[in-house]
C-alpha cells in the first residue's frame, strides 16, 4: 500500500500533523518493512550495527540468573576461603556480563544521537522526517523498544544489583586489609572508575530509558542552533502515528505480526516518557503536543499482558505526572 503523500508544508504541519491524522491516512510508519533508501544509509548502517547487538544483549539479560546462592553462602561463612572463592569466582563472569550492558548502553546512546541530528534536520519538519526517513524512524522506534524491554527486565531481576554491590564489597573489602587478591578477578576486571559509573548505572529504575532521557537533554542543550522543539515535535509526532496506528482498525490489520502491536505500544510509551523528560513543561501539560488521554486509553485498551507494565512506565518514570498542571482526568487514567 502506498503511503499517501502529505500535501502541507512548513510549520503548518506541525500544528496540523495530529489533527490531520485523526481524520485519514497520513503517514503509517511501516515498521514491519521500511528499507533505507540512500539518503539514510549511512546513518542507518550506523545504527543497524549497534541495533545487530541487541538482540543478544536482551537474551542474555534474560537467562542472567545471578549468584544469589554463592553469594549467601559466602557471606554466612566468613571463615571458609572456599566459600569465599567460589562466590567470587560466580560473580565475576557475571559482573563481565553487567559490564557489556553498560558499554552497550553507551554505544546505544551515539546512534540515538545519530538518529536525532538525522530526524531534526533542517528543513524539514519532524511529520517529513518521518515520511522520508522511514527506516531511520523504524530504528529509532526499534532502539525504544529495546529500551523498555531491557528496563523491564532489570527491574525484575534484583539479582544484578545484589551480585555488583557484592563484588564491590568484596574489592573494597581486600583493598582495605591491604589483602593479596588470592583469587584473579579474571581479564574482564573492571576498574574502580568503571565500576562507579556501572553502579550509578544500574541504580536507576530504568537504566536505558535513563540513558536515552539523559543523551536527548545533552543533545537539545547542546545544540543551540536547533530549537528544542523540534526534538520534542520529533518525539510527540511519533507518539501520535503510534497512537493512530494502535486506534485505527484498518492499520491495525495492516500489521501482519502481533508483536507489532506491542512493539506499537512501547515505542509510543517510550517516545512519551522521552518526551517528558526533555520537554520543559513535560507531556502531560495542557499545552503538551501529546495527546495524552488519547494514548493512555488505547494504550489501556489493547489485549497484552504487557499493558500493565507499560502503564507502571508511565506512572513511575516520567518526570511531571505529579505536577499540579496534570490534569485530574488523565491522573484518574493512571490510577
Ligand atoms: C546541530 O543541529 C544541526 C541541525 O540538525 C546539525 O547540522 C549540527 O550538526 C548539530 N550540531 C551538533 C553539535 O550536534
Ligand atoms: C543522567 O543524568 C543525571 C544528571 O546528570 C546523572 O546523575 C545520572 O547518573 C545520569 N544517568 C544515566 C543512566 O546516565
Amino acid at each position: 500500500i502506498p503511503f499517501q503523500r502529505l500535501g502541507l508544508m512548513g510549520n503548518l504541519l506541525k500544528v496540523l500533523a495530529c489533527a490531520e491524522l485523526e481524520h485519514g491516512p497520513i503517514v503509517f510508519l511501516d515498521f514491519e518493512h521500511a528499507q533505507p533508501t540512500e539518503a539514510e544509509t549511512a546513518v542507518w548502517n550506523q545504527v543497524s550495527a549497534v541495533l545487530e547487538e541487541a538482540h543478544g544483549i536482551l537474551a542474555e539479560l534474560q537467562s542472567y540468573n545471578g549468584a544469589g546462592q554463592e553469594i549467601r553462602e559466602a557471606i554466612q561463612n566468613p571463615g571458609d576461603l572456599a566459600l569465599q572463592e567460589k562466590a567470587w569466582n560466580a560473580v565475576c563472569p557475571l559482573v563481565a556480563k553487567l559490564k557489556r550492558f553498560y558499554e552497550f548502553s553507551l554505544r546505544l546512546e551515539n546512534a540515538l544521537r545519530s538518529l536525532l541530528e538525522a530526524l531534526t534536520s533542517p528543513p524539514y519538519a519532524p511529520m517529513q522526517h518521518l515520511e522520508r526517513e522511514q527506516a531511520l524512524a523504524k530504528q529509532f522506534a526499534e532502539i525504544l523498544h529495546f529500551t523498555l524491554s531491557f528496563d523491564e527486565l532489570k527491574m525484575t531481576n534484583p539479582a544484578i544489583q545484589n551480585d555488583f554491590s557484592y563484588y564491590r564489597r568484596t574489592i573494597s573489602r581486600n583493598r582495605l586489609n591491604n589483602q593479596q587478591v588470592e583469587y584473579k578477578s579474571g581479564e574482564n576486571e573492571v576498574n574502580n572508575e568503571m565500576a562507579n559509573r556501572m553502579s550509578l548505572f544500574y541504580a536507576e529504575a530504568t537504566p536505558m530509558l535513563k540513558t536515552l532521557s539523559n543523551a536527548t537533554t545533552k543533545f537539545v542543550s547542546e545544540n543551540k542552533t536547533l530549537p528544542i522543539e523540534d526534538t520534542t515535535d520529533c518525539l510527540s509526532t511519533m507518539a501520535c502515528v503510534c497512537r493512530v496506528m494502535l486506534e485505527t482498525p484498518e492499520y491495525r490489520c495492516r500489521f501482519t505480526n502481533t508483536d507489532t502491536m506491542l512493539f506499537c505500544m512501547r515505542v509510543m510509551v517510550g517516545v512519551i516518557i522521552l518526551y517528558d523528560h526533555v520537554h520543559p513543561v513535560g507531556a502531560f501539560a495542557k499545552t503538551s503536543k501529546i495527546d495524552m488521554k488519547g494514548c493512555i486509553k488505547v494504550l489501556k485498551e489493547q489485549p497484552s499482558n504487557s499493558v500493565e507494565g507499560l502503564l507502571n512506565a508511565l506512572r513511575y518514570t516520567t518526570r511531571h505526572l505529579n505536577d499540579d498542571s496534570t490534569s485530574k482526568q488523565i491522573r484518574a487514567l493512571l490510577q
